[in-house]
């Protein structure tokens, strides 16, 4: 099944580190970050499930509940969690599926045949608490992601859920945005009256919105 923007997301149950965990229940109404790697024991994994654990404060603050998945069993996941905790420096501080039937890893298409028959992806879903499909993307195995910039779409997603405005490339918090080319400029006076600069007439920037 090849999920799209916008789309429901499929729920499902599977076993986990933190025992069974059913995704609609585990999600609640807050936003997830549903992310696979290859496989337990590699490198790149290892140092990319630290790098999320680093930044599990900075999720929880932005209401994203983290859900890793790997085609490995749950009693892998935790000798491996060991391994985590003294290499990265920080505990497994989120549940990680063990989708050993890859149950969960097809339901998302995160086996790309082509790539490996039997090992997941480098994928990201940002679900939203509605379990709307926000962002995917995919690495590949060689490739660790920068999970610095799933906060950022996070932030840029909650920002303009909220209000008429679009992020700029590379934007960060705090940073200027882009009104909506839909937004008249007599909606806009309403809107946005610190005011803004046109740069051209579907391009206008203002100062971020408060929240
Ligand atoms: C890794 O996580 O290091 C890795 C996993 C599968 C293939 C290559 C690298």
């Amino acid at each position: 099944m090849t999920l799209q923007l916008n789309d429901t997301v499929p729920n499902f149950t599977q076993d986990s580190t933190k025992g069974p965990i059913n995704f609609f229940d585990y999600a609640g109404n807050s936003w997830v970050v549903l992310f696979s790697h290859p496989k337990d024991f590699t490198p790149v994994c290892t140092t990319e499930l630290g790098a999320v654990a680093k930044l599990k404060p900075e999720f929880d603050s932005r209401d994203v509940k983290i859900l890793g998945v790997s085609v490995d069993a749950a009693q892998d996941h935790e000798k491996w969690a060991r391994d985590i905790e003294e290499t990265q420096g920080v505990k497994l501080n989120f549940p990680l599926l063990a989708d050993r039937n890859r149950r969960v890893s097809f339901l998302y298409d995160m086996i790309h045949p082509n790539a490996s028959d039997t090992m997941t992806v480098r994928t990201v879903f940002i679900i939203d608490p509605n379990k709307k499909l926000r962002l995917t993307l995919t690495y590949p195995a060689s490739t660790g992601r920068n999970f610095q910039e799933i906060l950022r779409v996070v932030d840029s997603l909650q920002l303009t859920d909220k209000h008429k405005v679009a992020t700029p490339a590379d934007w960060r918090q705090g940073q200027d945005v882009i009104i909506l080319p839909a937004v008249s400029n007599d909606e806009a006076m309403r809107l946005f009256p610190q005011g803004w600069k046109e740069h051209r007439p579907y391009l206008r920037t203002t100062r971020q919105p408060a929240a």
